[in-house]
């Protein structure tokens, strides 16, 4: 029965005499699962002190053939985090720690359950920021954001997490403390296995402390919404301010039509200035030498643009609170969940200059699947990086979802994309994994997984296959 398996794992984890605190089945029960429902299907969690806690607890584990399913912040859109009866949920909530900030050599140095938004504003107070930014940043972790490879809305920029980490501290499938936490952005000393951790999703270790490459903070910003023909007139704005010296792109968001009338409609954002049929807004930030300046620069820039790329509208926020109100439309995607509770959903990247040949495609493909099925597309357009709500999907076949993937995922590999950008691929991105992921690293990937964990204790059920 799961629920004696749950509660006989944790009558024997309250014997142990570590560090730690524990939340068993009739409370855990009662708590939010985070993004997936089954986050918590295991029913024990164990949630230590010390990093000291954590390589114990994780001997005994090992030494118990008791499987791992380690958490941070729960806010993993593909089943990273699932876990099941039987197995341990080890969670980084109480390591929590910032444990330093060189603000003159730019670097953090912080415990895996700190969230994204918590060392934002410790760094604020040194003019810093992390150069990598995401929607789930009040509750998202740092060793979550290793352990996914994260990317979000800055990574046009400065890359993804992998770029922003300097230093890796993990426990290992054994117990051992695997401790890299170089300060440096250079090391050329042998393979540099750190990386094996990001973006593996707890499948070769739990990491248990991060060193943070950190950037300036630049807090004069314009923000607008740009109504463009095509994902090309985007990215030729964003190109334009690129090239300007005194600006800086701090964020261009593409949201496509379906996906901004929607959330226009559910936020009642007034969409008048814009012309109706828009086939997609941009939703640019920029930051500058002061906010008039950059305004200035905003405008000028949109006016020269405006009919060379066929612009349908344009609004340059007017207030902080006008823009926030500009990125709610764009951030809080859940609405499309409210509308079509069972939507399907991707997250893929393709070079930027295949986008609009690929959404037309992908199109054309779904509605041959089935006319019914309309797809919501948004994302991180500087990066190429499309994510895609497909509708009327309830109580649809086995086979249909099938279809509705290859629709998807069509010519994303050949076109030198990834049919998964930055979302991982836990459990719910298996079949895409096995289907359209490269064999050769596939293998490699097992390989690698069979001389770390070789009871397969840690993540069992995800990533690698
Ligand atoms: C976002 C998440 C879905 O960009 O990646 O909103
Ligand atoms: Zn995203």
């Amino acid at each position: 029965m799961a629920e004696d398996a749950a509660a006989a794992l944790f009558d024997r984890l309250k014997t142990l005499d570590l560090e730690m605190s524990l939340i068993g089945p009739d409370d855990l029960s009662t708590r939010a699962p985070g993004e997936h429902p089954l986050n918590f299907q295991g029913g024990v969690m164990a949630l230590p002190h010390t990093v000291e806690a954590v390589s114990d607890l994780v001997r005994w584990c090992a030494s118990e053939g008791i499987a791992i399913v380690p958490q941070g912040g729960r806010t993993g859109l593909v089943g990273g985090g699932i876990s099941r009866p039987g197995e341990l949920i080890i969670s980084t909530a109480k390591l929590a720690t910032i444990e330093a900030i060189h603000a003159a050599e730019r670097t953090a140095v912080v415990q895996a359950g700190v969230t994204l938004q918590a060392l934002q504003e410790a760094a604020a107070e040194h003019g810093l920021t992390t150069g990598i930014d995401l929607p789930s940043r009040g509750t998202a972790t740092i060793g979550g954001m290793v352990s996914t490879n994260a990317g979000g809305i800055l990574a046009f920029r400065n890359g993804v997490m992998r770029h922003q980490v300097l230093g890796i501290e993990a426990v290992l499938p054994n117990g051992e403390i695997f401790s890299d936490l170089t300060r440096v952005v250079k090391v050329s000393a042998g393979p540099d296995l750190k990386h094996l951790f990001i973006g593996a999703e707890g499948a070769l270790g739990i990491v248990t402390r991060v060193v943070v490459k950190l950037e300036s903070r630049r807090t004069e910003r314009a923000t607008a919404l740009i109504g463009v023909p095509n994902a090309q007139a985007a990215l030729d704005i964003v190109g334009h301010f690129q090239a300007r010296p005194e600006v800086l792109v701090e964020g261009a968001e593409l949201m496509w039509r379906q996906f901004f009338r929607d959330a226009a409609g559910i936020f009642g954002f007034d969409a008048g200035w814009l012309e109706e049929e828009t086939p997609a807004v941009l939703l640019l930030e920029l930051s500058g030498e002061s906010i008039e300046r950059t305004m200035e620069l905003f405008e000028a820039g949109l006016e020269t643009l405006w009919e060379p790329l066929g612009l349908t509208g344009g609004i340059v926020a007017q207030s902080l609170d006008q823009a926030r109100k500009f990125w709610q439309l764009r951030e809080e995607s859940e609405f499309i969940y409210r509308l079509h509770p069972a939507a399907l959903s991707y997250d893929i990247s393709l070079p930027p200059s295949y986008l609009d040949t690929y959404v037309a495609e992908m199109r054309a493909r779904l509605a041959a699947v089935d006319p019914a099925h309309s797809a919501y597309v948004y994302g991180h357009i500087a990066d190429g990086n499309l994510h895609l709500s497909i509708t009327n999907t309830a109580n649809i076949s086995a086979e249909r979802a099938l279809e509705i993937e290859a629709a998807v995922y069509s010519g994303v590999r050949e076109a030198a994309g990834s049919f998964s950008a930055e979302h991982g691929v836990g459990q719910e991105k298996r079949h895409a994994y096995e289907t359209f992921g490269n064999p050769v690293k596939r293998l490699l990937a097992r390989q690698i997984k069979a001389a770390l964990d070789p009871n397969g204790l840690f993540n069992p059920g995800k990533v690698p296959f």
